[in-house]
């Protein structure tokens, strides 16, 4: 998949260095060819023999060779990549990176590189976690780079946290997704909500649902493959997702979930509402933990608010809304009310009578229905090839300008 693409690795100070080989092992296997560059530091951890081995190219570490006088050009390098990826990047390296510093080969070529870069940090939690750091890795994606969130573990300190290289094979995920996107969506701006809400009744306690956040995952997937910037606002989830067009933002209540859907909408082309948001949160959350008493408890309620209802409203001109409809009884009608009263473009209908569709199954059961009341049924699918069937319906739609009112 990977055949022909050109692709720097550029390898700093970092115990995690020890995982570049494979790396370089799963590109080679992809077929792309690999060159790598390496600060000095980075000598210490891995050698230059190794790497320069398996990627079968000379490894660069200096601009130039000190027997010979030959000039390294990082210019030609950086033309040369279609994708430049600084992993494991130390604190250092980002730091110097975010400042302009060009005291090493790999940073000369990282600012002559007309490619597309990532960096995946590696170092210990505190200093990752360090306001330093944090701003230095935004001042980074400020310019354009993507960042491979590190990933959370046992770290060579003996502490656990955040800090980790990612796994090399997630690495190959992400370079492989980003390369081979396509441009379906390109320009487009695309706001899912995905998974369900908590509603506090105690600080350890909550009122929620069975919803994983697949569905609104899986959609959100799609849409980035296909070229879309992506911000993904998710209720607490297990789910993890990495790629370049996708920015995630975790919430937590269905006031949160609302707070972060408003601030954004205006300036998204496409919007699908596919969280499982809370109908209903208690009116007087605790402060303290409610201690157990031999009597019966009640816990008052009140509705949230309709994010999706607030959206229709809203809708301009060219946008696009989607919402869900999760259904027991009445399916077909109760979707249809859904749409005209949220004044949505289309609704994705599951009915929990269907084996397989809905919460906490890898497979989903739909039914698309647009603004002219037309269904469209869908067999049993998994997921990620529903995502592909709903998007399919939307870029319909965007084909399709008359079609896109307020
Ligand atoms: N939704 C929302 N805000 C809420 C509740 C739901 O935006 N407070 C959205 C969901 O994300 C989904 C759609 O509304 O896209 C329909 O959700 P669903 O639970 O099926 O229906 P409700 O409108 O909540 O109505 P009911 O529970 O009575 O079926």
């Amino acid at each position: 998949m990977l055949k022909g693409k050109k692709i720097i690795i550029g390898v700093t100070g970092s115990i995690s260095a020890f995982k570049i080989p494979v790396l370089i092992r799963l590109l080679k296997k992809e077929e792309a060819i690999v060159k790598i560059v390496m600060t000095p530091a980075a000598t210490a951890f891995v050698t230059p023999l190794t790497l320069s081995t398996l990627s079968e190219n000379p490894v660069l570490v200096e601009p130039f060779n000190r027997d010979t006088g030959e000039w390294n050009s990082h210019v030609e390098l950086g033309l040369w990549a279609d994708l430049f990826i600084i992993a494991p990047a130390s604190a250092n390296t980002i730091a110097k990176m975010a400042n302009g510093v060009a005291d090493n080969f790999l940073l000369i070529s990282y600012l002559s590189a007309k490619c597309p870069v990532f960096f995946a940090p590696a170092m210990d939690l505190s200093m990752y976690k360090h306001p330093t750091t944090q701003q230095n890795i935004k001042i980074l994606q400020s310019y354009g780079n993507f960042l491979i969130h590190p990933a959370a573990g046992e770290l060579a300190s003996g502490l656990c946290g955040e800090g980790r290289l990612e796994e090399p094979e997630n690495i190959l995920g992400i370079i492989k997704s980003f390369l081979t996107t396509k441009d379906e969506f390109a320009g487009k701006k695309v706001l899912i909500s995905a998974g369900p809400t908590f509603e506090a009744i105690d600080p350890v306690r909550f009122i929620s649902n069975y919803s994983s956040g697949n569905m609104g995952y899986a959609i959100a997937w799609e849409f980035a493959n296909r070229g879309a910037k992506v911000l993904l606002i998710s209720g607490p989830s297990h789910l993890d997702i990495q790629h370049p067009n996708i920015n995630k933002t975790g919430v937590v209540s269905a006031r949160e979930m609302y707070d972060h859907c408003i601030a954004h909408f205006d300036e998204t082309d496409i919007t699908v509402m596919a969280a499982a948001i809370a109908d209903y949160t208690p009116v007087n959350p605790e402060v303290r933990k409610i201690k157990k008493k031999n009597k019966d408890l009640k816990i008052e309620l009140k509705p949230t608010v309709d994010i999706l209802e607030t959206l229709g409203k809203q809708k301009k001109s060219g946008q696009i809304l989607v919402g869900f409809a999760l259904e027991t009884d009445n399916e077909l009608e109760n979707a249809k009310k859904k749409l005209k009263n949220k004044n949505l473009d289309l609704v994705v209908l599951n009915s929990l009578n269907d084996p397989g569709a809905g919460f906490q199954h890898e497979t989903n059961k739909i039914t698309i229905i647009d603004r002219d009341f037309n269904e469209y049924p869908y067999q049993l699918k998994n997921k990620s090839e529903v995502a592909k069937d709903i998007v399919d319906r939307i870029k319909e739609l965007t084909d399709n300008k008359q079609y896109i009112k307020a």
